[in-house]
């Protein structure tokens, strides 16, 4: 390729990108092929780069991308973002408080007037096609008058894990280094998404939803990317996917997207969008840079476009610190959690250096979004030992001893090689 055509292309993907070539004639495999060439060379440093802010909403520090304390130890600060430590959970229920709930924020939590917010749902597939400028409204007191559910929803960040590529692997991998804190099960209170679908006038020849955020425009590598969006197939929007009001009981944080937010169960975080303002409704399909640019595996064993990303795959963690000290000679008790995006965990396998055994599973949890367990542990002698946690969910999945690499270093499922000290 010319420099001439290269720039030209690079110019035709990021109007791509900002949506400005939709309906221009343009071939969209050819623009999705040139999205991940840009991706490819960009990638890297669009996880890495601090996050450029293109406008800070009114009244907040752009000094402070999280609203709530991050007391360490309950959260570790990584970049805009906080990771869950594993110790926070200890002696915790079955869900994880909102104040210990890891945040990730690809730029910074906006304070929204619950009064003045508005769902708006537009786009052709709608009946009457309402455009984004006439859009159909609900506010939030008409969205909690619908049918209420409640529903104990895992939510996971597709990066987590990550820092493990490097250390477990040896394969140094871009973006936020995450270690297993990017996940969390609440208790999530809304509507069901595909009601709302259904009173805005719903098309039976609708094929995808895009609900976009009302948080700042992502830039990254100098381009301004706009709001963060990601589509869901009508499938999927039809399905389990809430319209969140309340987490645990409380009316939505700020940090996780108050007033209103999706929770879609089983998919990676990023399709959970927070702050969600416009939505847009199609009988074609939607694209984002979230769905063809970052979220998507790239790299060995994926065709040239990348493999796009929705469930979440088998993992699971110790309740303990890295590096923790235990008594040599005492029996302790381990405690942990394993999840899977594709369903309920059907058997847990613990080994402290001498063999695969099965873990106890907690009762009440089997079926449910994660599972705890306990495993019995008398360290033999003092010294450096490694604890190993590995899943099997109700579909044969099971966790590898190896994660697949991927560019961006997504869905670390391998078992984590967890190091305890006993003295
Ligand atoms: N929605 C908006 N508007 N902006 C964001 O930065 N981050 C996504 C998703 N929804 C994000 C968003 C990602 S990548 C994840 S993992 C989840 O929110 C995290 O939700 P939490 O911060 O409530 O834990």
């Amino acid at each position: 390729m010319s420099h001439a055509e290269a720039d030209h292309d690079t110019r035709r993907s990021r109007q791509w990108l900002a949506g400005e070539a939709r309906g221009a004639g343009v071939d969209r495999d050819r623009l999705l092929e040139l999205g991940v060439a840009m991706a490819a060379l960009t990638a890297a440093a669009a996880e890495r780069e601090p996050v450029a802010m293109a406008s800070a909403p009114v009244g907040v520090d752009p000094g402070t991308p999280i609203a709530k304390p991050l007391p360490p130890e309950l959260l570790r600060p990584l970049d805009t973002n906080a990771e869950m430590r594993w110790t926070a959970l200890a002696g915790q229920g079955y869900v994880v408080p909102n104040d210990r709930f890891f945040v990730r924020n690809h730029t910074e939590t906006p304070r929204l007037d619950a009064d003045t917010w508005r769902l708006r749902l537009f786009g052709t597939g709608l009946r009457d096609a309402p455009t984004r400028d006439a859009p159909v409204e609900f506010s939030l007191d008409e969205l909690r008058r619908l049918p209420a559910e409640d529903s104990d929803a895992l939510l996971e960040c597709a990066g987590n894990g990550r820092r493990y590529f490097a250390e477990q692997q040896g394969e140094p991998a871009p973006g936020v280094a995450w270690g297993l804190g990017g996940v969390g099960v609440a208790r999530w209170r809304g509507v069901r998404l595909g009601t709302v679908l259904r009173l805005a006038g719903l098309r039976d020849d609708a094929v995808d939803v895009m609900p976009e955020g009302l948080d700042p425009d992502y830039v990254t590598g100098g381009i301004n990317l706009g709001r963060v969006r990601r589509p869901l197939p009508i499938a999927k929007a039809l399905d389990d996917v809430l319209l969140a009001y309340e987490m645990n009981g409380e009316p939505l944080p700020p940090d996780h997207g108050f007033p209103v937010r999706l929770v879609v169960p089983g998919w990676i975080g990023i399709a959970s969008i927070k702050w969600v303002g416009p939505v847009e409704v199609s009988t074609t399909p939607l694209f984002s840079p979230w769905n063809t640019r970052f979220y998507r595996m790239f790299g060995p064993g994926h065709p040239v476009g990348g493999t796009v990303l929705g469930a979440q795959p088998v993992k699971s963690a110790f309740e303990l610190a890295w590096d923790a000290r235990v008594p040599a000679g005492a029996e302790v008790l381990l405690h942990g959690r394993s999840w899977s995006g594709n369903g309920p965990i059907e058997r847990v396998e613990v080994d402290t250096g001498d063999g695969w055994r099965p873990a106890d599973l907690v009762a009440a949890d089997r079926g449910g979004a994660w599972q705890r367990w306990t495993a019995r542990w008398r360290p033999p002698a003092p010294g450096r030992f490694t604890l190993r946690a590995r899943a099997t969910d109700t579909t044969g999945a099971t966790q590898p001893d190896r994660a697949a690499p991927n560019t961006l270093a997504y869905l670390f499922d391998a078992v984590v090689h967890h190091p305890v000290t006993a003295h």
